[in-house]
């Protein structure tokens, strides 16, 4: 049987996600802040699994819960770690920006780390990010969220050199998505794919042990025109 940890399962594609993996056969660990969501999961897949709350925003706490349900779960193929915020950035609040560098930032690498030194001592592994296209926006209107973005991106980039280098068979896959149907997402912006379309995408570039996938795929074609337009350029659509 194989088994995955998903961090951010409590919601939106982590709980997606959950359905997925456990309809493939997956024994999970499920972990956020929400227990009544996280045990509501549980209780709805088929199979047995484990549930351990956790705020990645306390990363050291975060990282010891982490590692106690890796010793729960016996052994763990696939570790995905989706937790995120993305708070509105109409002003500049310190409070509002702050929990989404403790999160997608601090709690991000956080977890990212651990699980790499848990497959470097196992041997072999996988570990998923999700990220953002919003890492290839650096001349948006919400400067922190894309911020964390692009550090997760670039995290998870130098985790797979170190994981190549070691010459292990650790898989460190990079999930951009765009707009995805969640609670996170409010209205109908450009382009906003259902959940279940865009977590069978994520499943398949995991099973497929891609480097990194744009969900939905389409969404390549807005970052690669990010990467090369100037930011003078982009401000003008803004
Ligand atoms: N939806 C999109 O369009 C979109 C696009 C690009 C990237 N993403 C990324 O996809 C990921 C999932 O987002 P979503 O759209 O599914 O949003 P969501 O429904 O709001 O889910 C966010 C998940 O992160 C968890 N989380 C938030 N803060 C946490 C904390 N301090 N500690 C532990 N877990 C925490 C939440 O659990 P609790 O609240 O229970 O802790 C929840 O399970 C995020 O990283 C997001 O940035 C989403």
């Amino acid at each position: 049987m194989k088994k995955a940890i998903i961090i951010g399962a409590s919601s939106g594609i982590g709980w997606e996600l959950a359905v997925q993996l456990a309809a493939k056969g997956y024994q999970l660990g499920l972990m956020a802040r929400r227990k009544d969501c996280l045990d509501k999961l549980a209780a709805s897949l088929p199979g047995d699994h484990f549930v351990q709350t956790t705020d990645v925003s306390h990363a050291e706490q975060s990282q010891g819960e982490l590692t106690s349900l890796i010793e729960q779960m016996g052994d763990v193929d696939l570790i995905v770690v989706n937790s995120g915020v993305g708070n509105k950035e109409r002003v500049l609040d310190w409070v509002v920006e702050r929990e989404m560098i403790d999160v997608n930032v601090r709690g991000f690498a956080a977890m990212s780390l651990t699980s790499m030194n848990y497959f470097v001592q196992r041997g072999t592994g996988h570990l998923a990010g999700v990220s953002s296209c919003a890492a290839h926006f650096s001349a948006g209107i919400t400067p922190t969220y894309n911020a964390t973005k692009a550090f997760a991106s670039n995290y998870l980039n130098g985790l797979r050199s170190r994981a190549a280098r070691s010459k292990l068979p650790i898989t460190v896959t990079t999930i951009e998505p765009g707009f995805v149907e969640t609670p996170m997402v409010e209205g109908k912006p450009m382009w906003l794919a259902p959940v279940e379309k865009s977590v069978a995408q994520m499943v398949n570039a995991i099973e497929n042990k891609k480097d990194h996938v744009f969900i939905t795929k389409r969404w390549r074609l807005v970052a690669l025109l990010l990467d090369i337009m100037p930011n003078w350029l982009i401000r003008k659509f803004m």
